[in-house]
């Protein structure tokens, strides 16, 4: 269990008591003949209601979710991207100039941003060098202004599924927000954090529909939490987050459940193909065990391969100037033919190298 006795002493006070907007849909949520509540424009030229606010809680989309992650949408919030729910997170728990966050790089890029966002200190605790969380180094940096941390599993940009031990331990050590990144969970072999929530009430569990579902364009992340987290983070938010065509696009995708499995299936066994054949590869030092959908790759001279993979059309993550990961690439998980383009050019270039 976690030790936090009242999560809720970390909400900032002018939070607790904000008033939240109340929108026209808000007000009036059901069918009418006629609606003249919220300043639109009547006409409706495509009939596809494009004139309308869209739903403020997306119930549509999220009680299709709840079905398909086993969660109730009430411990569900959907934010215009996980970035979304990041940035209101540190609007709920951080005061600027006061509190701190902990982060363990090489991690996700935008805790440290938001942080930076929001004047909030942001107090990094490496990972070891076999990328796991150094458990007692992050307690022993914690102080009464760390009111959050980020722990990414599986880790961007190494790849790797974080111990499941270590991470319960800081859910069950740590005086603040856990916040626990699963952008990459559907490619994961380790189960989900979601199905914890009702133990730990200091726990945020994030995901997107940005990698596995492929829609990154709809701009769509969910934070998993307590109830009365997820009515504070619905609080806090721009009224209509989600757009329609959004939650649109999104609820049709999710009805298509066979060809998201699918494509997760032809992922993985790329991602395994990919993995065995880049180890082939003369010059590549290193090729790191992943359970996401990309590949972290340490070459002798990361900057000049990616470069002359630039030069041949071909674009991957220059991840070498981020710590542990000296002259290192992240190379996404692409289709068959995206990956023998990449392999082919890497014979071609590492040799030269
Ligand atoms: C770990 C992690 N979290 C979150 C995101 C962003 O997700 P979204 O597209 O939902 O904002 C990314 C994107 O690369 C990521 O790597």
């Amino acid at each position: 269990m976690s030790n936090i006795p009242n999560w809720k002493g970390l909400v900032l006070p002018h939070i607790l008591s904000l008033q939240a907007y109340s929108s026209a849909r808000d007000e009036f949520s059901g069918d009418a003949k006629v609606f003249l509540d919220a300043n639109e424009n009547p006409f409706d030229e495509e009939q596809q209601n494009w004139n309308r606010y869209p739903d403020p809680l997306q119930k549509k989309i999220k009680n299709q979710l709840a079905k398909i992650k086993g969660i109730p949408s009430e411990n569900m919030f959907l934010g215009n991207g996980s970035d979304e729910a990041i940035d209101l997170l540190f609007r709920i728990f951080c005061k600027a100039g006061e509190s701190n966050v902990i982060t363990c790089p090489p991690t996700y890029g935008m805790y440290k941003v938001s942080s930076s966002i929001h004047n909030v200190e942001n107090i990094e605790v490496a990972l070891s060098e076999d990328f796991q969380l150094e458990i007692n180094s992050i307690l022993k940096n914690a102080n009464e202004q760390s009111k959050m941390l980020f722990i990414c599993s599986p880790n961007n940009p190494t790849g790797n599924s974080l111990r499941k031990d270590d991470i319960q331990k800081l859910l069950e050590s740590f005086k603040g927000i856990v916040v626990i990144d699963e952008a990459y969970i559907d490619f994961s072999a380790q189960n989900s954090w979601i199905h914890e929530l009702s133990k730990y009430p200091n726990l945020v569990v994030l995901q997107t529909l940005s990698k596995a579902w492929g829609l990154a364009s709809a701009r769509l992340g969910i934070a998993f939490a307590n109830q009365e987290l997820i009515a504070i983070l619905n609080k806090v938010k721009p009224p209509y987050n989600i757009s329609g065509p959004s939650q649109r696009l999104v609820s049709t995708s999710l009805k298509n459940i066979e060809a998201f499995e699918q494509q997760i299936n032809t992922i993985l066994s790329e991602r395994d193909k990919l993995y065995q054949k880049l180890q082939d590869i003369p010059g590549v030092k290193r090729v790191f065990p992943t359970d996401s959908n990309f590949i972290l790759v340490q070459l002798n001279d990361a900057r000049a391969v990616y470069q002359k993979l630039i030069a041949k059309g071909i674009v991957v993550r220059d991840r070498s100037n981020v710590k542990l990961c000296n002259n290192c690439l992240r190379v996404t998980v692409g289709t068959e033919s995206q990956n023998e383009s990449l392999i082919l050019a890497l014979y071609e270039i590492v040799e030269k190298v």
